[in-house]
């Protein structure tokens, strides 16, 4: 019997995250209470009409929604510039939102910081410098846990068994990895934590097709253990194939918001985004 919860189909059970199926029953994109916080009834994470810059500079968002509900991925994609990364690091609380709010199962954390936030069940992974290549992949994971004081080695082993080949390589410095093998390291380091909700901003960046596949695969598994993904993605196409929810930002605002299947059929982002 396989125990690896990444693989079993834990929780998640009323929906498909599926790679053709992905957002398939969903015609509204208005907030369903499946997912969502009891409470207030709105998606488990969301950085909800964020304003906001780096320190004294201009705004890069302008009232910009993004969120992700249980169990679902929801995907943020559009032009190199957008403010995607910003959005992402806003919503880990990296830099100053003045206008919005976050909200994380209904409890507003807009004020905490982002180690705080970990503490609440926030993974992140950077879109650069998201791993220590002088330590072992091993070490990665083991600073990735950081936060705990109990005992991790079982979450250790569910990431070995969701990325086996950093099993195999668990004694080699991370800079000696490929480029999808840094990212399983990436991801795997944010799952120590046992986080609530996955925030990843370009998992795939500089990785073969087949790797992406496999990457987006794994993905997947962790949305089905229940954990909502936030993600990132230059790959539009790949990435709303497999989006239960998608937006699409333009110079720090929200241009398209809809679930992966009508982004893909939506003639303005097919023009705009996916080349036609
Ligand atoms: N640390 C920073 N300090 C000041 N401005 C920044 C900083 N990081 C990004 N910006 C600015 O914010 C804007 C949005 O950048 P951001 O990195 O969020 O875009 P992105 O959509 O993630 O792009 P890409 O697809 O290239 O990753 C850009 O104009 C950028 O110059
Ligand atoms: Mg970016």
């Amino acid at each position: 019997m396989n125990d690896n919860p990444y693989q079993n189909d834990r929780g998640n059970k009323d929906r498909s995250i599926t790679k053709d199926g992905g957002g398939a029953n969903k015609d509204t994109v208005t907030y369903r209470t499946g997912g969502s916080s009891a409470a207030s009834g709105e998606p488990f994470l969301i950085g909800d009409a964020m304003t906001g810059g780096y320190g004294k500079g201009p705004d890069i968002l302008h009232s910009c929604t993004i969120a992700a509900e249980k169990g679902e991925i929801a995907v943020i994609v559009g032009p190199n510039g957008a403010g995607k990364s910003t959005a992402m690091k806003a919503v880990f609380g990296m830099l100053n939102v003045n206008e919005g709010a976050v909200r994380l199962d209904g409890e507003d954390i807009t004020h905490l910081s982002p180690q705080e936030r970990v503490v609440k069940g926030m993974g992140f992974v950077p879109q650069v410098a998201n791993i220590f290549t002088s330590m072992t992949v091993e070490e990665n994971l083991e600073m990735g846990a950081f936060i705990r004081r109990d005992d991790f080695s079982d979450t250790m082993a569910q990431v070995y068994d969701l990325f086996p080949i950093l099993k195999d390589k668990r004694n080699q410095p991370a800079g000696e990895l490929s480029g999808g093998q840094r990212q399983q390291v990436a991801v795997g380091r944010a799952l120590m934590t046992q986080p609530k909700v996955l925030m990843l901003d370009e998992p795939t960046a500089g990785v073969s097709p087949i790797v992406m596949d496999e990457l987006f695969d794994r993905i997947i598994e962790v949305a089905r253990t229940g954990i909502p993904i936030l993600m990132v993605e230059q790959n539009a196409r790949q990435a709303l194939e497999i989006a239960d929810k998608a937006y699409v930002l333009v110079q720090g605002r929200n241009a398209h918001t809809g679930t992966g299947k009508e982004l893909l059929a939506d003639d303005d982002v097919r023009r705009s985004f996916l080349g036609g």
